[in-house]
């Protein structure tokens, strides 16, 4: 398929669970690719911009590197995302500020970069990666819970305010997803990461948690011309699982 040829696109957290299948979907549909996460070495991509997102200053020149990189950004995916796990007697200072800075403050400086570099070239589009817990809370997890809220908030706001410049922003909201961000909460608690996705499989009405393949094609589909008429959009995708 090349639904995506001669597209460019800038994804974070491209070495993680979500991320690398983004990245790998894109790209085998034809987009070229720029990926941003601590570690990028181990990525397939067409540019490679490794970095903090703490760092205001990588963060700060990360659209424009990828556009220079690449020629042209039509694409970006704010996917990186971390968790703090625990209620709010848990949360350190440097957890909230950790949270906030991954979550929440990098994806806004990233779109405040982006918006003039897409409005230049006449729209692009942006997805942006919240949460069902980001909708409605789900237990003691009110910081990574609120850093959700939050960049769900930021997508409807700028979901509105940039589509008159051909720019749209929409954000996927998945409930549980396998990968490491998942799997290593078992493991903190304890449990055998296998067998807890076991038992959490027959929580959800559809029989599984997601795969991140099932998250990076709804990610696809926003960023495509198929959501041409999507701005501020927030698309769950939750395998009929409600957060309860
Ligand atoms: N896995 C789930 O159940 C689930 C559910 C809902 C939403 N999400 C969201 O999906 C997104 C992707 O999560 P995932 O499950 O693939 O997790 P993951 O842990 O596999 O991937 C996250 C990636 O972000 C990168 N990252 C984190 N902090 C960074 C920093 N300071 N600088 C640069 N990169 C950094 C990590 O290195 C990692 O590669 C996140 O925003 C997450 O909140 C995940």
């Amino acid at each position: 398929m090349t639904r995506f040829h001669g597209k460019t696109a800038l994804v974070t957290g491209a070495a993680g669970g979500i991320g690398s299948a983004i990245v790998r979907m894109l790209r085998a549909e034809g987009a070229r690719v720029a990926v941003a996460d601590r570690d990028v070495s181990g990525v397939t991509a067409d540019a490679h911009l490794p970095g903090d997102l703490t760092d205001a200053l990588y963060v700060d020149g990360l659209a424009q590197a990828a556009f220079d990189a690449l020629g042209a950004l039509d694409i970006l995916v704010n996917n990186a995302g971390i968790i703090t796990r625990g209620d709010i007697t848990k949360a350190s200072d440097e957890d909230f500020r950790r949270t906030m800075a991954v979550n929440v403050e990098a994806p806004f400086r990233l779109c405040r970069a982006a918006v003039p570099i897409m409005a230049a070239a006449g729209g692009g589009a942006i997805v942006n990666t919240s949460s069902c817990w980001g909708l409605r809370p789900g237990p003691d997890h009110p910081v990574y819970v609120m850093s959700k809220a939050a960049i769900a908030s930021l997508t409807q706001c700028l979901g509105r305010d940039h589509a008159h410049q051909g720019i749209r922003v929409n954000a996927v909201c998945p409930n549980e997803v396998d990968t490491p961000m998942l799997r290593t909460g078992f493991a903190l608690r304890g449990f055998d990461p296998a067998t807890a996705i076991a038992e959490l499989d027959r929580t959800v009405p559809l029989g599984r948690v997601a795969q991140p393949e099932d998250i990076a094609e709804v990610v696809l589909f926003l960023a495509s011309d198929a959501a041409r008429y999507m701005c501020g959009a927030l698309v769950e995708v939750n395998g009929g699982k409600a957060v309860s």
